[in-house]
């Protein structure tokens, strides 16, 4: 696995690890990024096929949904389209079996994401870890009426999934995600999916678990995102200002200019060797 990491950035994995073991407390943010590598494009990745020339700014907000509502529901079943079948890659993997570690060793580890996707949920899952994930912008595969903010169960993403064509001799029947509106049961609104939009507020406990974790941090780890979006991108300087260390895994430069470790190198690929060094430090 190693070898697959630049000598460069070995050195700071390493890094990265001594410092970690050494810690009680530490709060991650994820991002986009993330995931990937399992296929899901980035947000600041340009659109592609129908929806080339809309920008996610022009579609998430609020304002879109009350100008044309069919439009930006129809983006969102799109997006689940898109979503429904990715799997977590080996950077959710590494986080959930890390999750389970800590509990172990007692060092707090708190997992934010500022993504809607449930691919961590997914790769704790598949470790049998039961830590919680704090979703800040909301959850693809929930909705919520656009006026009186009731969940929707009615009819739930995965029962909207229809079957689009059983193509003769295909092994497989293909899906197609119904973009027909809802509406509320209770006052007929439209349905909408239950995700923060630009301009709108974050859940208030999700932000509260956020903020205090990561002013309380000794280690705050920013992986796979651009650091653009506000407020989610404010915990790392949170943490900053009240004596954390600051890593960050991306394989690009972001606008995140306090950081004091630079893992530039994809997520899947630099999340596993991360963990066995943590490991090796643990039980040597
Ligand atoms: P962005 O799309 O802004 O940034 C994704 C980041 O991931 C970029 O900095 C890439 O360099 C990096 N990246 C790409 N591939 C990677 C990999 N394999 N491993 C690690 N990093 C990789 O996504 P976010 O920062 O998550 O809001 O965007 C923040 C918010 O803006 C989103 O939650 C969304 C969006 O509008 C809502 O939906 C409310
Ligand atoms: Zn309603």
């Amino acid at each position: 696995m190693v070898a697959e990491l630049s000598s460069a950035v070995a050195v700071e994995v390493a890094r990265a690890a001594t410092l970690l073991v050494s810690k009680q407390r530490i709060c991650i943010l994820t991002g986009a990024g993330i995931s990937a590598e399992s296929g899901i494009p980035t947000f600041r990745d340009k659109q592609t096929g129908l929806w080339e020339n809309y920008r996610a700014e022009d579609l998430a907000t609020p304002e879109a949904f009350a100008r044309d509502p069919k439009l930006v529901w129809s983006w969102y079943q799109w997006r689940r389209q898109l979503v429904h079948d990715k799997q977590p890659n080996p950077a959710h993997r590494a986080l959930a079996q890390w999750q389970q570690h800590c509990a172990r060793v007692n060092q707090q580890l708190t997992l934010i994401t500022q993504n809607v996707d449930d691919l961590h949920e997914q790769a704790n899952r598949l470790e049998q870890t039961i830590d919680k994930v704090i979703h800040l912008h909301g959850h693809l595969w929930r909705n919520r009426c656009s006026h009186c903010d009731k969940a929707y169960e009615g009819n739930t993403p995965m029962s909207n999934r229809e079957v689009e064509s059983v193509e003769k001799n295909a092994d497989k029947p293909s899906y197609r995600f119904d973009d027909s509106l809802l509406q509320c049961t209770h006052c007929g609104s439209y349905i909408r999916p239950d995700i923060v939009w630009f301009g709108e507020s974050l859940p208030v406990d999700a932000w509260q678990t956020a903020e205090e974790a990561a002013a309380h941090c000794e280690v705050f780890i920013s992986i796979g995102t651009s650091s653009l979006v506000y407020p989610a991108a404010g915990l790392a300087q949170l943490a900053k200002q009240n004596g954390a260390k600051i890593i960050e895994i991306n394989p690009d430069p972001t606008a995140n200019d306090i950081v004091d470790i630079t893992l530039a190198e994809k997520a899947g690929i630099v999340m596993p060797v991360l963990i066995e060094q943590i490991y090796q430090h643990s039980f040597p």
